[in-house]
């Protein structure tokens, strides 16, 4: 295959044949129209002919057409492949697509998240998927080419201005489908070069989590999208499920550590077991730089617990509840969480744990189990959203 350095010129070139023909076929056509309606108008020939076929004719209007179709096709073939075919000089990166984040594999071995390419040199992507279909899409490069399982696809590139364009995927792949969404940042040669010698040396834990593509499924600030959010994630109970057994676990150092190499093993409950393992993928010092994280995060807690002091405050709990042991209208929140409490429902008397569980119900359906000693009086709190009494929640655990 030939090497074609400028395929713009080709495409140019196709451009203005086909548009070339079709301006002489439309005018040919209309002044051929308006000759015939002129010359053999109704007056000057009264009586229509009656033609009966002309073999020279009919070999000129099928062969004529034929090679001009041919040409054409011919000139668009030869624009297709040179689009199409990189030049022998690209650079080359390997692009990597999976649920939900790009990988950019570069010929040194490092990876990013976000595309880095020089500015007016060929790149080709040679472009693959880890699990279902992908599309790479660049609007600005007018790139889109599928991400396919199994399969190397490719397409290629020339970025002419510096900048940030943007990179989407364009197939449907599941519920973060919308946030495949990343960067090509076009460099000047000299800033590339710098670059591609920097030594890349990831420092920040949240660069490693990225890299892995963790913040896909994992949030930060405590929402909940395809697993569990790291806020709060170390020393938390948890539910887990393993081999089919229920059971709580403490989420300390251990049980993290293999949640990342062997997701599957114990899939905290409520969860899809969608994780893939990062066994061989996260190194030993990536690994202990997480968990390190995980405990540094632990002060998100307390984040929760000021927010829920507000609304302590604002929703006039501290009307019927003291923070002090004193009894109001209601228990005191002062050693309230995790005491055992007696309550009754339904006429009936029971203990239960003042948990996570129990607070929240508690909170949003204060009508359902009553504490002993007190009455039924406390309205609903149900117009909190789950978020609010996670944070009150966390306000009445420092309350010891
Ligand atoms: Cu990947 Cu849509």
């Amino acid at each position: 295959m030939d090497n074609i350095v400028n395929p713009i010129q080709k495409v140019d070139f196709t451009f203005a044949l086909i548009f070339g023909i079709s301006i002489i076929i439309l005018f040919g056509i209309t002044l051929m129209m308006i000759f015939f309606v002129i010359k053999y108008n109704k007056n000057k020939h009264p009586e229509p002919a009656d033609i009966k076929g002309n073999t020279l004719l009919e070999i000129i209007w099928t062969v004529v057409p034929t090679l001009i179709v041919i040409g054409i096709f011919f000139a668009g073939w030869d624009s297709f492949r040179a689009l199409r075919n990189a030049p022998k000089d690209s650079f080359q990166i390997k692009v990597e697509g999976k649920m939900w984040s790009w990988k950019f594999i570069y010929p040194d071995g490092r990876t990013t998240n976000e595309l880095y390419v020089p500015v007016g040199k060929p790149v080709k992507l040679n472009i693959t998927s880890e699990d279902v279909l992908h599309s790479f899409y660049v609007p600005a490069f007018r790139i889109k080419i599928d991400a396919v399982p199994g399969m190397e696809t490719y397409a290629w590139f020339k970025a002419e201005k510096i900048g940030k364009y943007d990179i989407l995927c364009a197939e449907y792949c599941g519920v973060r489908h919308a946030y495949m969404l990343s960067k090509v940042n076009v460099l000047t040669e000299d800033e590339y070069t710098k670059w591609l010698k920097s030594e890349n040396k990831i420092t920040k834990v949240d660069q490693i989590l990225k890299k892995h593509g963790c913040f896909d499924c994992h949030s930060t600030d405590g929402s909940i999208l395809v697993g569990p959010s790291f806020k709060d994630i170390y020393n938390r109970e948890v539910v887990v499920l393993e081999n089919g057994k229920e059971y709580k676990i403490k989420s300390d150092e251990n049980y993290l550590k293999e949640s990342i190499l062997e997701p599957e093993k114990k899939v905290v409950k409520g969860f899809d077991p969608v994780m893939q393992s990062f066994k061989g993928i996260v190194s030993d010092e990536e690994l202990n730089a997480i968990i390190q994280y995980f405990k540094n995060n632990l002060s998100d807690s307390k984040l929760s617990a000021l927010e829920g002091k507000k609304i302590f405050e604002r929703e006039g709990c501290s009307g019927c509840h003291s923070t002090d042991g004193s009894v109001v209208a209601g228990p005191s929140m002062k050693g309230l969480y995790n005491s055992k409490e007696a309550v009754i429902k339904n006429g009936k008397s029971y203990e239960v744990t003042v948990d996570d569980e129990y607070l929240f119900v508690a909170i949003k359906y204060p009508d359902r189990e009553i504490v002993k000693g007190f009455d039924n009086i406390m309205p609903s709190f149900g117009n909190l959203s789950d978020e609010e009494v996670k944070n009150l929640i966390e306000y009445i655990k420092i309350l010891k």
